[in-house]
């Protein structure tokens, strides 16, 4: 299946209760090739409204780092753990992002990035239970991930919480700048 086509089916889900007070669902956007896909939380409520992700404040804190290392929307994918807004910002419940799940397990079968970046504690635990964000961020680590296989993590904070945190953001640029290396490493061992 191509990501438009799973998209499409995407923006008709009913599977959980987010799906009575969304405006639009939010599927993810980038390049169906990327070889980084971003993994953030769940739209908000510029998202919710533009049916993009990343599009509010800490979007374009976003596309700064981004910029940082040469890279641009149009060479990455980004994605969120649940693709509808939870109303008022709440954190999504178990059972959304439970039935949420497999459209991104779709999403990283088909992309099949070289690196999953889990943005902030949300979604790095989706991934990794176990793991603290203040002691994994800026950490490539290999894991099994049943059914999608090996895969290689690199979580980061996320860039909201970033934006008002000047140490937050040294941290955050700072694990960025690692990521153009973490690729050349895994494409050296290909
Ligand atoms: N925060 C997220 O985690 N995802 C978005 O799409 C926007 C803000």
């Amino acid at each position: 299946m191509k990501l438009r086509e799973l998209d499409k089916k995407m923006k008709e889900c009913q599977a959980c209760e987010l799906a009575k007070t969304r405006t639009m669902v939010v599927p993810g956007e980038g390049s169906s090739r990327a070889e980084i896909m971003f993994i953030g939380e769940g739209p908000g409520k510029n998202e919710d409204l533009q049916g993009r992700p990343f599009v509010g404040a800490a979007g374009k804190f976003l596309d700064e780092l981004l910029g940082q290392i040469n890279l641009k929307r149009e060479d990455i994918y980004i994605a969120n753990v649940v693709k509808c807004r939870p109303p008022n910002n709440r954190d999504p419940k178990p059972e959304e992002a439970k039935a949420c799940w497999p459209w991104l397990e779709q999403q990283i079968q088909i992309i099949k990035p070289k690196i999953i970046v889990p943005l902030g504690r949300h979604s790095l635990q989706r991934f990794i239970p176990e793991a603290i964000i203040s002691q994994y961020h800026g950490r490539a680590l290999r894991k099994e991930f049943k059914p999608l296989g090996k895969l290689v993590f690199f979580p980061c904070y996320h860039p909201a919480a970033a934006l008002y945190n000047g140490s937050l953001r040294t941290i955050l640029e700072e694990d960025f700048r690692k990521i153009p290396k973490i690729i050349e490493l895994i494409e050296k061992e290909e």
